[in-house]
């Protein structure tokens, strides 16, 4: 199979082109069962989002966009204010679904700023013109992970010159199954495939990725189906891996980057980076700008979702692993302090500290 084939396959997010439903891979399956479901009703959106059956910032922001446009086009009535009113409901209600990947507010504040901006069209036409905004999100997803792995692929290409395998650590999944293709962390690997590299170019480590598991079950599934070099280690090997001088470069992706450059990922990317400092590995964050959110002054401001203690205590296991009763801390994200990163790389651009002057030179914000 080849790597477009792959892609095609796992396609995260689309709308049937009948426009009857939203059609989604399950990612709760994933790498067991590849298997598609159709989502029809705001509820079913919401739990998809809730449970990462559709996961990862931009993703989340595709499967958002084109969720309001097909419940919006459920709306019944032809007057705008009564259309509109319904649709702030709708859009409330699914925002609320997660609160850290900014993406998700960003997707429906472009969607809600579609329907305003065309209030003196009539309802039948802002409905169609919401299918198409949401296309767009989609089809620019794509064109930005394709600049971030360009520019990613810039700093591959430097380490080639020493001749030897690109050792590379990713955390969680930033890869194709949380964007609409190439990934962000893992674009510049899928760039370099696309260019002619053979995967045994590069050696990618996977962290598992605990509690939910992103690493091993769908970045080590992503990359070793694309024929680059895959290991799998636990989170907890990161250290030592590091240590025996494996690893050249650390890509991670983000949830949300506030304007000093603290970003905010996957539990755990906090740790990796503290390692990579020690260790003197490069550590970049890999950022769509709309990821990147300029009302977030500090990571401190950045809301950390909580979730369920099963899927510490009993989620994977065949029994459950800790007693009954005891307390659990589950924070689904942590925030990597802006001064361990080495650069951000955005689609527009490789950012550097002071990350604010940065964005702003890129035009992020404006
Ligand atoms: O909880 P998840 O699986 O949605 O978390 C995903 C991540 O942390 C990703 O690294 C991030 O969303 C970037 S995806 C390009």
């Amino acid at each position: 199979m080849t790597v477009e084939e792959f892609f095609d396959q796992v396609i995260t997010v689309r709308m049937r082109e009948d426009r009857s439903s939203l059609d989604i891979i399950d990612q709760t399956l994933l790498p067991g069962t590849i298997k598609r479901i159709n989502l029809n009703t705001k509820e079913e959106i919401w739990e998809a989002i809730k449970k990462l059956r559709v996961r990862g910032a931009p993703a989340i922001g595709a499967a958002a966009a084109y969720g309001i446009a097909l419940l919006a086009s459920g709306i019944a009535g032809d007057q705008y204010d009564a259309f509109y009113s319904r649709f702030k409901e709708l859009k409330d209600y699914l925002a609320s679904s997660r609160p850290t990947a900014v993406n998700l507010f960003w997707a429906l504040n472009r969607m809600e700023a579609a329907v305003t901006a065309n209030k003196e069209r009539d309802v039948t036409a802002i409905k169609e013109l919401l299918f198409e905004e949401a296309d767009k999100i989609r089809e620019e997803d794509i064109q930005i992970s394709r600049g971030i792995g360009e520019i990613g692929f810039g700093l591959l290409k430097e380490l080639k010159k020493e001749g030897r395998e690109i050792g590379i650590l990713t955390h969680c999944n930033a890869g194709t199954l949380a964007t609409a293709k190439y990934g962000t962390a893992t674009a510049p690997m899928y760039i370099a495939l696309e260019k002619g590299w053979p995967g045994t170019a590069m050696h990618v480590y996977c962290d598992e990725t605990r509690p939910l598991l992103q690493g091993a079950r769908l970045t080590s599934f992503e990359l070793y189906n694309a024929g680059i070099t895959t290991t799998l280690q636990c989170d907890n090997m990161a250290s030592i891996l590091m240590k025996s001088g494996k690893i050249d470069i650390i890509f991670v992706g983000c949830d949300r980057v506030a304007r000093n450059g603290d970003a905010a990922n996957k539990i755990g990317t906090s740790g990796v980076a503290i390692l990579a400092k020690h260790y003197g590995i490069p550590f970049y964050v890999c950022a769509p700008t709309s990821t990147i959110d300029m009302d977030t002054l500090t990571g401190d401001q950045i809301p950390i979702e909580m979730r369920s203690p099963d899927e510490v205590t009993e989620m994977w296991y065949k029994e459950r692993m800790a007693p009954e009763g005891i307390n659990v801390y589950n924070p689904a994200f942590d925030v990597t302090d802006h001064s361990l990163i080495t650069g951000i790389i955005t689609e527009k651009g490789m950012c550097h500290a002071p990350y604010d002057k940065a964005f702003e030179s890129l035009g992020i914000g404006r």
